[in-house]
């Protein structure tokens, strides 16, 4: 059959930092949109194997014992090229060349980005949020969160158990380049005594050394400092620490782990029913979308105008995670 006979074809790919539960995102997406009676194709390493026309049809079985796994079959990368007008244009011209009557983009916000300039060169898009930082403005939340901040929470348990038993502190930082969504819920899921955001100002003297002083005065011996990874200078502030209050600080930069693993059910489900989402788009003959979850309804906003919306760290949090470390 050449391509001009097929049903309707839509490629998927998985593009920026990889998040744990992509692979259930893929799966529903190749399922769901077999049952819809499409062709779907994978196409390889994001944007960068659109470009090179990386692309190959998917069946039910392609997808078979993936959902368990981290990380992300059809792989991802960040594409210089892509990321300039020529090359979308020349990717919008590949989609063409391969009769392509949607793409699903399944990333962050950098991603939906590209997505957009695609459609503006006249690819159908939909676009499926996943990222482990959560930092997506059009939707409550994103594929991967819950499986990092389960990753986080377990490593600084761990951490915890060293640190009471040497009474040190601990300066942990996590991932977040400009969102402080893990360290905040982390913050408060580990009893942080200080927690810094890359979104706030801070000054070590009230923000951390007061914080941990004020505790070891009502009686604490072991002190969990969290670092949004974009707030930088996690040595550094660890040293100050120690050299500060005198107690002995210890610094551990948890890295791409947070990125892995296996995903739990809250990323399994909440990839499997965007991904359902995605195709009844498409299948409505409709597209250039964001697949969003709002008040726990899943639902498709307009990509121009959700890619504008803002979200922002909940002032309550904060206050709750400093008043519960006491
Ligand atoms: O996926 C988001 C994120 O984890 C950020 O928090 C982090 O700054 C960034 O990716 C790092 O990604 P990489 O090292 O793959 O460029």
């Amino acid at each position: 059959m050449g391509y001009k006979d097929s049903p309707k074809r839509i490629g998927v790919l998985t593009s920026g930092g990889d998040a744990p539960g992509m692979n259930a995102a893929i799966r529903a997406v190749v399922r769901s949109g077999i049952y819809r009676g499409f062709q779907v194709f994978g196409i390889r390493r994001g944007y960068e194997g659109l470009l090179n026309g990386d692309l190959y049809e998917m069946n039910l079985r392609s997808v078979s014992d993936i959902m368990s796994r981290g990380g992300t079959i059809l792989q991802t990368a960040r594409s210089k090229v892509f990321n300039t007008p020529e090359g979308v244009k020349r990717a919008a011209r590949m989609a063409e060349m391969f009769k392509l009557d949607a793409i699903v983009v399944i990333g962050g916000d950098g991603s939906f980005r590209g997505a957009r300039d695609l459609s503006k060169e006249g690819v159908n898009v939909v676009c499926i949020p996943a990222t482990i930082d959560n930092d997506i403005g059009s939707t409550d939340y994103t594929i991967g969160f819950d499986t990092a901040l389960n990753t986080v929470k377990d490593a600084i348990d761990k951490i915890k158990d060293t640190a009471f038993s040497h009474e040190r502190c601990s300066v942990v930082e996590v991932m977040g380049r400009g969102a402080g969504y893990i360290a905040l819920n982390c913050a408060i899921a580990d009893g942080a005594e200080a927690c810094i955001l890359p979104e706030k100002e801070f000054h070590i003297d009230t923000d951390i050394i007061q914080p941990i002083i004020g505790c070891r005065n009502r009686g604490k011996h072991h002190y969990i400092v969290i670092i949004a990874e974009g707030v930088g200078g996690t040595m550094e502030i660890a040293k100050q620490i120690e050299e500060i209050t005198g107690i002995s600080t210890k610094a551990t930069i948890l890295g791409h782990l947070q990125r892995g693993g296996s995903p739990t059910v809250k990323d399994r489900v909440a990839a499997s029913l965007m991904a359902v989402k995605a195709t009844e788009v498409l299948a409505n003959n409709d597209g250039n979308k964001i697949i969003a979850m709002k008040n726990e309804q899943y639902i498709a906003i307009d990509i121009d105008e959700g890619i504008n919306m803002k979200k922002y760290i909940d002032e309550t949090m904060i206050e709750t995670s400093k008043m519960l470390s006491l």
